[in-house]
């Protein structure tokens, strides 16, 4: 017999929401427990092939000179005041943080296919794991630097688990040499040709290359996730869900999470720099589309590891209340005009590392069950 504290106990104490602990099959149902990363020891990740294929050419030379260390201290304290200034904004909006453990990312680690490397950090959940449903599923990842990335989550995942989620790890890939592809002469990679930075050999993907909406689950075919992580992922969700690719033009495209994101029912927003005329199918024909106004960060501002757009990287808190930056305006504007409720919060430090508020977080319980929104 199991012991009491592993047996399945599938929803929460009296007195507490009568959701299951981890329940979340939309991104805008109201939430009520979230997971915020945490940017201490974060190391800058060494040059590779699915750098140069993701991250933007005028930080090439950064990652080059500096990769393996970490990031300055004064960008991790102001990143981390970000993070705790945004626990405390969900908190007063009555959404319960859970933080990962402090893992020291500086520590180098070997597998037998590759290393030593330095790890990456726990700033972004949403890269990691995937919830569906009751289910938390630790993401295959591309990245030889987040290969052990879910263990800063652990604790987190063992105490939901006893709590009555299900805990599912995707299998882990080996990422030798010869997974990655070499950047072809003179193009370089471009996902919107199909020229990945990953093959096929091995299923890979990040979490945040897909988007929940029910039982629909959109995501993307990345220089992170391939063909064969997102087979592993529909098979493994079963007949529940209907898994779409879409194809954005996004030639370096890693996460979905800037470039398509659903608010509430029936209404979505759109990065208008990555839409092309076949990027949404007909099911979203009697949707509102909302085209996101162009960001106001500067082209000169040192996002590492993004574009600009990470302004569409917002937290929906229910189908009114968003969490937006604070810097903003037009997107702050935009969202009232159409009649959500922005949080404003300041987060320009935190993306430097690579993410805004969508990225930062994992919601790990929303109220609401599994709907069909087409
Ligand atoms: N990779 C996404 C972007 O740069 C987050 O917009």
């Amino acid at each position: 017999m199991l012991p009491d504290s592993l047996t399945r106990q599938n929803t929460r104490a009296v007195g507490q929401s009568s959701v299951p602990v981890v329940n979340s099959y939309t991104e805008w149902d109201p939430l009520e427990e979230v997971i915020v990363g945490r940017a201490d020891h974060a190391c800058i990740p060494e040059w590779h092939a699915v750098l140069e294929a993701t991250m933007p050419q005028r930080h090439w030379e950064f990652f080059r000179r500096h990769g393996g260390r970490r990031f300055a201290a004064e960008l991790l304290v102001e990143a981390a005041r970000e993070l705790d200034v945004l626990s405390q904004v969900l908190e007063s909006e009555g959404v319960a943080v859970r933080r990962p453990d402090p893992v020291d990312w500086s520590v180098p680690f070997q597998t037998p296919a590759f290393g030593p490397i330095v790890g990456l950090y726990g700033a972004m959940p949403r890269d990691v794991l995937l919830v569906v449903g009751d289910e938390i599923i630790e993401a295959p990842m591309a990245w030889r630097c987040r290969y052990f990335e879910p263990l800063a989550y652990r604790s987190l995942l063992k105490g939901y688990f006893r709590q009555g989620a299900r805990w599912t790890a995707a299998p882990k890939p080996e990422l030798a040499d010869d997974f990655y592809i070499a950047a072809p002469p003179g193009g370089g990679y471009n996902i919107n040709l199909g020229i990945s930075a990953v093959s096929e050999a091995e299923p890979v993907f990040d979490a945040a290359d897909f988007c929940r909406v029910g039982r629909d689950i959109f995501c993307q075919r990345s220089h992170v996730t391939n063909q064969f992580g997102i087979a592993w992922l529909a098979r493994h969700l079963g007949p529940a869900f209907r898994v779409h690719t879409l194809a954005f033009d996004d030639p370096n495209a890693m996460h979905i999470d800037a470039s398509f994101v659903p608010l509430a029912p029936g209404r979505l927003l759109v990065n208008p720099a990555r839409l092309t005329p076949n990027t949404l199918p007909a099911m979203f024909d009697q949707w509102e589309i909302l085209i996101a106004p162009e960001p106001t960060v500067s082209e000169s501002h040192p996002f590492y590891f993004t574009s600009r757009w990470l302004s569409l990287n917002v937290l929906s808190l229910d189908e009114r209340r968003v969490v937006v930056e604070a810097e903003e305006q037009p997107m702050i504007d935009f969202l009232k005009s159409k009649g959500f409720e922005p949080i404003p919060v300041k987060f320009r430090n935190f993306g430097s590392l690579g993410g805004a508020f969508h990225c930062a977080t994992c919601d790990v319980r929303r109220r609401g069950g599994l709907q069909s929104y087409f």
